[in-house]
């Protein structure tokens, strides 16, 4: 272990989910009616989404891309850190996924206190083309991990200096140093963390949060 680091067990991750501001009511019968539809649970943790949420409203963001809605649980918990006029703009390639995400957002009724979530339904390489250069504050990558690379450059591109690109999945499922890990998408996400630490023009890190949350500031 570094100097002046702690190892953190699932001990230390059960007592920050205990101490972690609640997820609210919302959002926790959307994970139950996913689950009901066959929606695969892979959304991001509470304690996760509570940290993007202090993090958008350090960054004062009112535009925020995300690609992978899934469900639109973290969409949704990120408009309620935006302000009045702000918006996700988030993609999702599966039309199921789609539009679960798009009723739940309905019924999120988030325009009146916060910011308002838009659901692009396509693949987020040609999705994320038609975003205008220094159209966001932030971005957040959840999905095809193969695909990080690329949507790695489009959000340089796409969101302005001083904005913050988070990424998910940085440990690899639990899986980063297995031998032989099981999870097809692995080495995608081993190799894409090389790329990430390469990047001269972000200040990054990853945060030992959920399954590790790539943080990084566009400089
Ligand atoms: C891990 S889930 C996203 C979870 C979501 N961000 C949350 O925390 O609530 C990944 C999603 O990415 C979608 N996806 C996979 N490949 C994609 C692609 N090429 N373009 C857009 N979405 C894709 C999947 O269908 C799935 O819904």
């Amino acid at each position: 272990m570094s100097e002046n680091s702690t190892l953190v067990t699932e001990r230390h991750f059960e007592y920050i989910r205990q101490r972690t501001t609640p997820e609210d009511k919302l959002l926790a019968e959307l994970k139950l009616a996913a689950r009901a539809k066959g929606i695969p649970p892979i959304w991001v943790a509470p304690e996760q989404a509570s940290l993007m949420q202090i993090l958008l409203r350090a960054a004062c963001a009112r535009e925020v891309i995300e690609v992978g809605t899934l469900a639109g649980y973290s969409a949704i918990a990120m408009a309620r850190a935006l302000p009045v006029g702000g918006r996700v703009r988030t993609i999702e390639l599966e039309p199921k996924h789609a539009s679960f995400a798009r009723e739940w957002v309905a019924k999120a009724d988030l325009a009146e206190h916060c910011g308002r979530v838009e659901v692009y339904e396509g693949s987020g390489a040609t999705v994320l083309e038609g975003f205008e250069a220094c159209s966001a504050d932030a971005a957040f990558l959840d999905a095809d991990k193969a695909s990080y690379p690329l949507y790695l450059e489009h959000s340089l591109r796409i969101v302005r200096p001083g904005g913050l690109i988070m990424v998910d999945n940085a440990f690899a499922f639990g899986q980063l140093f297995d031998d032989k890990p099981s999870d097809r998408e692995a080495p995608a996400v081993r190799a894409f963390n090389e790329h990430m630490s390469r990047q001269s023009g972000l200040q990054s890190v990853i945060v030992p949060i959920g399954d590790g949350l790539w943080v990084g500031v566009v400089l």
